[in-house]
């Protein structure tokens, strides 16, 4: 099976120039998706399936997306200092990687998607994790969206649900983006 985790990120810009200390202080909230790709990185070495990270871009100058297999990743990430360096070489270099920045609406994205994988919205609208058991253990490959340090929009919400997404719920308790990966790859080493 494989999972891949679009999460857009409306702040984070392609060509702008960043550092550990701009991060650290926050400079486009690179450090939610650094954490993030820190947690897909671990799991990837905990369960057998293939991760898949994709980053959709939604400042209106970028509009672009990045698939990052955790598969390409072959410098150890020991710590969130390890992820920020390769998350800000993968951004500054992604050829180095054999990755690419694709120019695309959101839209476009999840048609692409949709041609292979069925989409699952983190949402505290939706239903619990486990009331979606039967269909996911079905799925060859699956697609999360949830938001990064926002929400998703009213449109890109929209979007997702006209393509039948289907809404998971982690409860009414807010999660960070982070948290919400760990508890879904904790939930497929369960499966
Ligand atoms: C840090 S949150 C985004 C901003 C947050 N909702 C706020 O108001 O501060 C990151 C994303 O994780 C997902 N998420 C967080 N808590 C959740 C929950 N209880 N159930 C389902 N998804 C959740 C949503 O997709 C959300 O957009």
């Amino acid at each position: 099976m494989s999972l891949y985790f679009l999460l857009p990120s409306s702040t984070i810009r392609s060509e702008t120039k960043k550092t550990i200390k701009s991060v650290v202080g926050g400079q486009e909230r690179v450090d939610v998706i650094s954490r993030c790709l820190q947690n897909l990185y671990r799991w990837q070495k905990r369960i057998s399936l293939d991760i898949c990270l994709i980053l959709y871009l939604s400042h209106p100058n970028e509009l672009s997306v990045i698939h990052i297999p955790i598969s390409s990743i072959k410098t150890e990430l020991r710590n969130e200092l390890d992820s920020v360096r390769e998350f800000l070489a993968i951004l500054s270099n992604p050829k180095d990687y054999g990755l690419k920045f694709e120019k695309i609406s959101f839209a476009e994205l999840l048609e692409n998607l949709a041609e292979s994988s069925v989409f699952y919205y983190f949402t505290p609208e939706g239903k619990p994790l486990e009331e979606h058991d039967k269909a996911i253990k079905k799925e060859k490959s699956i697609c999360f969206v949830l938001g990064s340090q926002h929400d998703l929009t009213q449109k890109q919400e929209e979007e997702l649900y006209n393509k039948d997404a289907s809404p998971i719920s982690l409860g009414k308790r807010d999660y960070l983006a982070s948290h919400v990966i760990t508890i879904a790859c904790y939930y497929f080493s369960k499966l």
